[in-house]
C-alpha cells in the first residue's frame, strides 16, 4: 500500500545529495570551540538575513525558547498571534522558560497589524505585565502557511520599537514566505531583533533550526543554549544538510506550494468537506462536515496521512517528498470515500 504523508513538512527524508553532502562534511567539535561547516552555515545564513552572527541548534523550538529566554525577564509579556507555535506547541515554554505569560491577539490570517499591536501593549503601571517582546510568525502554521506582507512587517517592526519592545520572528517557514511573495531576504533586513529558521520543515534536512542574531546579543543565546543542552559537537554533518538545501532546495518551494493549491481546489468539489482554505504557500487547512479523526482513521487506512489541527480543522502538508501523482492519487481516493 502507499504511504503518502502530509501530516508535516517535518517527515521529510535527506536525498542522495544531501547525504552525500553530509558524508563529506568538514568537522569539529563545537561545543569546545568550532565546527566549520557549522560556522559556515550560520554565517551564511546571518548574512542572508542581514544578522551579525547565527546559532545552530537542535530544533525550532529551541531556536524560539532561547529568544523568549533572552528577550524576556518574570513578570514580563510577549505579544503573540492567537494561533502562534510559541504558545500552542512548545510545551508552555514561555512560561517555563521565561517567566513570563503571554498576550495572544487574534490577527486576520494569523497575521497582525499595527491596530491589533497598539491594543496588547500594556500601560507602564504597577498593575500590568511588562510589554516586552512582540513574537510574530511567517509563515503561519496553524493559520494555513499565511505570509505576512512587507509593508505591515516593517509598520509593526517600527512601531514596537517606538513602543520599546524588542522584536522575534518564528521564520520556520521563513523561506516558504520568500518564495511565495516574491519579497526578498533583504527587505528583511534590521526588522527582527532575532529571527529563528528551520531547516528541517520545506528544507527538508533531517535536524536544525538556526537563531540569528546581533553580536551584541551572540554570547546571551549562546550561554542559554548551552544551559538547555543543545550544543552540539560534529554539528558539521547536520550543518552540511542545511548547506546543500540552501543550494538546492529553496527554489524548489514553488513546487510544493502549486501542489498545495492543487490539493485545496481539488477539494472544492468533495461534497464532505465543507471549507477549504486557499494556501498561500504549502499548508492546507480545511474543514469537514465529519469526526476529523475518523477522517484520519479512515485515510490512514488507505495509505494517506494527515493532522488534526483543533477545531475541526484538519491539516494537509506538501513537501520534498510529496509528488504530482501522490497528489493526484490522494484527490481520486478523497472524492470516493463515502
Ligand atoms: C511555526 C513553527 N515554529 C516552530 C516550530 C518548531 O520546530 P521544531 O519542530 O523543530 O521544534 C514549528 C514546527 O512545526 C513551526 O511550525
Amino acid at each position: 500500500m502507499q504511504n503518502i504523508d502530509f501530516r508535516s513538512d517535518t517527515v521529510t527524508q535527506p536525498t542522495r545529495g544531501m547525504l552525500e553532502a553530509m558524508m563529506q562534511a568538514a568537522t569539529g567539535d563545537d561545543v569546545i570551540d568550532i565546527d566549520p561547516t557549522v560556522r559556515e552555515l550560520e554565517n551564511r545564513l546571518a548574512k542572508h538575513f542581514g544578522f551579525d552572527r547565527g546559532l545552530f541548534c537542535p530544533s525550532g523550538t529551541m531556536a524560539n525558547q532561547i529568544a523568549m529566554m533572552h528577550h524576556l525577564r518574570q513578570g514580563d509579556e510577549v505579544i503573540c498571534e492567537a494561533r502562534s507555535h510559541i504558545y500552542w506547541y512548545e510545551g508552555g515554554g514561555v512560561a517555563a522558560n521565561a517567566g513570563a505569560s503571554i498576550r495572544l491577539v487574534h490577527g486576520e490570517n494569523g497575521c497582525l497589524t499595527v491596530e491589533d499591536l497598539q491594543h496588547a501593549i500594556n500601560p507602564k503601571n504597577e498593575h500590568a505585565a511588562f510589554s516586552k517582546l512582540l513574537s510574530l510568525e511567517n509563515t503561519g502554521n496553524k493559520a494555513g502557511g499565511t505570509c505576512y506582507p512587507i509593508a505591515d512587517l516593517q509598520a509593526l517592526s517600527a512601531f514596537a520599537r517606538e513602543r520599546g519592545l524588542a522584536v522575534h520572528m518564528d521564520g520556520a517557514r521563513m523561506f516558504n514566505a520568500l518564495i511565495a511573495t516574491g519579497q526578498s531576504a533583504h527587505q528583511h533586513h534590521g526588522l527582527y531583533d532575532s529571527l529563528s529558521i528551520c531547516l528541517s520543515k520545506g528544507l527538508g534536512c533531517p535536524v536544525g533550526s538556526l537563531l540569528l542574531v546581533n553580536e551584541s546579543d551572540y554570547d546571551s543565546v549562546r550561554r542559554i543554549r548551552k544551559r538547555l543542552g543543545g550544543g552540539m559537537r560534529q554539528a558539521g554533518y547536520l550543518a552540511a544538510a542545511g548547506l546543500y538545501a540552501l543550494d538546492f532546495h529553496v527554489e524548489r518551494l514553488a513546487n510544493d506550494h502549486r501542489r498545495a493549491t492543487d490539493l485545496a481546489e481539488g477539494f472544492i468539489d468533495i461534497p464532505w468537506i465543507q471549507k477549504v482554505i486557499l494556501p498561500q504557500t504549502n499548508i492546507v487547512i480545511f474543514y469537514t462536515d465529519r469526526d476529523p479523526s475518523e477522517v484520519i482513521r479512515v485515510l490512514a487506512e488507505k495509505g494517506i496521512r494527515l493532522m488534526e489541527m483543533g477545531g475541526g480543522a484538519l491539516r494537509m502538508v506538501t513537501h520534498l517528498q510529496i509528488t504530482d501523482e501522490h497528489v493526484q492519487t490522494t484527490l481520486q481516493i478523497m472524492r470516493e470515500l463515502e
